[in-house]
C-alpha cells in the first residue's frame, strides 16, 4: 500500500463508522482512490455484487460510445449522453435508435453513484444494473433496441473482436470469457458510477478557495438554502437531490424522494399529462400523480431544457415557475394551472423575488458547471483517442 492510499485508509476508517454492510473501509480507500475523490466528497455507496475497478470502468467507456450496442447500430449511450453536455441531449425529448420518440427528457450523468433511486421518476430501480436494463433492452420505446430477438446478433459483434475480448478478460478475470449482457451492464454501471463531477467552481469553494464564487454566487447560494426560495429542501446536499446516498447512509435511512413541483394541473385534479404522470404510472394510485424525483443540478446550466419532459426551457424560467409556486399551461389538451393542484408539494408555495435575487440564485446554479467534467478524457470517446 502507497503513502497516499493508506492516508485514505485511515481517513476512511474513520468515516466508516456508523457504516452499512454496504462496504469494508478497505473497498472505500480503493473505491476514493478509483474515483480521485477530492475530500469533500463523500465515499459513495458501491452494491457487493459489483465492485468498482479500473478495468470494468475502460471497458464500459467503449461500451457507453459503442453504436454496436444498439441492434441496428444507429445509436450509442452517448446519442443521448454527450460529454459536452454533461451528459445530456440538449432536447426536450429525444428519439430512440428506430426513431421511437421517448417521452422523457435524457438525463444529465454527473454524480449518478449517490442517487437512490434512477431516473426521473421510479422507485423500484435500486442499483444503477437495474436501470440500464431499460435504455438497452426495452421495446417500448426502444432506445438501443437490444430486444431478446436482437440479443444473441448484438453479443455476436464483440464475441468477434478481439480489443473487446481483451478488455472483457481484463474487466471480469475470474470469470470464463462468454461475453453476456451481464458483464456488458456491469461495465456499463461502473462507467457510469465513474462520472463524478467535483470540480465546478461551488467545488473549488467548499474545497477551501474562498475567491471561487463571486459576490452574486454567495448571494444565490443563500436564497438557495433560505425559507423564502425553498429550493434546498428537495434539492439537498453535496449533489443537490434528495434522492441520496452514500456509504455512510444506513440502509434503512435510504429515503426515495419523489415531488409534484406543481408543473401540471391537467382538469384541476393534479392531473400531468396522460403520457406520463411520474410514479403514478406504475403504482396506479392516484395520489402519485405528477411525483417525479428531484434532479441533481450540477452541470444545469448544461442540461437545458429542464423537466422530466424538457417543457421549461431556460434557468430563468425554472425559477419563474417556482415563484409563481407551480405553472400555467394555457389552452389545450393539457390546459391548467399547476399553482392551483391539489397534488402539488406544501414546499411550493410560489414567492415575490426581485430580479436581482432571481439573478443570483442563476449565477449561483452555474458555478456548479463543471469544465473538467465535460472535458475530462477520462469520460470521453475512445475511438477518437
Ligand atoms: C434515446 C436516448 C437515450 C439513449 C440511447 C440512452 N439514454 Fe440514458 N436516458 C435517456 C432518458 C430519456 C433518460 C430518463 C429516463 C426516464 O426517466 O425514464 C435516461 C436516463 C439514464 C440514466 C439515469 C440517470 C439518473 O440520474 O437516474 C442513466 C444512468 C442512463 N440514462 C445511462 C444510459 C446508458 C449507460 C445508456 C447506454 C446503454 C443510455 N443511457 C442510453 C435517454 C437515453
Ligand atoms: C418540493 C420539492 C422541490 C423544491 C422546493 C424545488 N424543486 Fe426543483 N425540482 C423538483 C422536482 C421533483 C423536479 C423534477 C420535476 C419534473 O421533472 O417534473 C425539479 C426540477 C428542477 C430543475 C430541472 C432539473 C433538470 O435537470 O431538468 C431545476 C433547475 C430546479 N428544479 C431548480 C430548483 C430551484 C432553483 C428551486 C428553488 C427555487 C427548486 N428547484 C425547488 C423538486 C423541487
Amino acid at each position: 500500500m502507497t503513502v497516499l492510499s493508506s492516508i485514505f485508509f485511515l481517513l476512511s476508517a474513520c468515516e466508516q463508522e456508523s457504516s452499512t454492510e454496504i462496504q469494508t473501509s478497505d473497498e472505500s480507500a480503493s473505491v476514493r482512490e478509483i474515483l480521485e475523490l477530492p475530500d469533500h466528497m463523500p465515499t459513495p455507496a458501491v452494491p457487493d455484487f459489483n465492485p468498482l475497478t479500473n478495468a470494468k470502468i475502460q471497458l464500459g467507456r467503449f461500451l457507453f460510445y459503442d453504436e454496436k450496442l444498439s441492434a441496428n447500430q444507429a445509436q450509442s449511450c452517448s446519442s443521448c449522453h454527450d460529454q459536452s453536455l454533461a451528459f445530456s441531449d440538449g432536447v426536450a425529448q429525444p428519439l430512440g435508435s428506430t426513431g421511437h420518440q421517448l417521452v422523457r427528457n435524457s438525463q444529465g450523468l454527473a454524480n449518478v453513484i449517490y442517487h437512490t433511486t434512477f431516473t426521473w421518476s421510479n422507485n423500484s430501480f435500486l442499483e444503477l444494473e437495474d436501470q440500464l436494463n431499460v435504455p438497452i433492452r426495452a421495446d417500448n420505446p426502444i432506445e438501443l433496441g437490444v430486444t431478446d430477438a436482437k440479443l444473441n446478433e448484438v453479443l455476436l459483434r464483440f464475441e468477434q473482436d478481439e480489443e473487446y475480448l481483451a478488455l472483457f478478460a481484463a474487466a471480469f478475470p475470474d470469470e470464463d470469457d462468454t461475453i453476456s449482457m451481464n458483464k456488458i451492464i456491469f461495465s456499463l454501471a461502473s462507467f457510469v458510477r465513474s462520472m463524478i463531477s467535483a470540480s465546478s467552481p461551488y467545488d473549488q469553494y467548499l474545497a477551501g478557495d474562498k475567491t471561487a464564487l463571486t459576490e452574486q454566487q454567495i448571494a444565490g447560494y443563500q436564497l438557495f438554502n433560505g425559507e423564502k426560495f425553498e429550493c434546498f429542501h428537495c434539492h439537498s446536499g453535496i449533489n443537490f437531490s434528495s434522492s441520496y446516498r452514500d456509504a455512510n447512509t444506513a440502509s434503512d435511512a435510504t429515503e426515495f424522494p419523489f415531488f409534484n413541483n406543481g408543473l401540471y394541473n391537467v382538469g384541476g385534479d393534479g392531473s400531468y399529462p396522460e403520457e406520463d404522470q411520474g410514479l403514478y404510472d406504475a403504482s396506479l394510485d392516484p395520489a402519485d400523480k405528477g411525483l417525479f424525483r428531484p434532479q441533481s443540478l450540477r452541470n444545469i446550466e448544461l442540461t437545458a431544457p429542464y423537466m422530466h419532459d424538457g417543457s421549461i426551457a431556460t434557468l430563468r424560467e425554472v425559477i419563474e415557475h417556482y415563484a409563481r409556486g407551480g405553472s400555467l399551461t394555457e389552452s389545450g389538451v393539457n390546459a391548467g394551472d399547476g399553482k392551483n393542484s391539489p397534488l402539488k408539494s406544501a414546499l411550493i408555495l410560489g414567492f415575490d423575488a426581485t430580479d436581482e435575487e432571481i439573478e443570483a440564485v442563476i449565477a449561483f446554479l452555474e458555478s456548479l458547471t463543471d469544465e473538467e467534467f465535460i472535458t475530462s478524457p477520462k469520460f470521453s470517446n475512445p475511438f477518437e483517442e
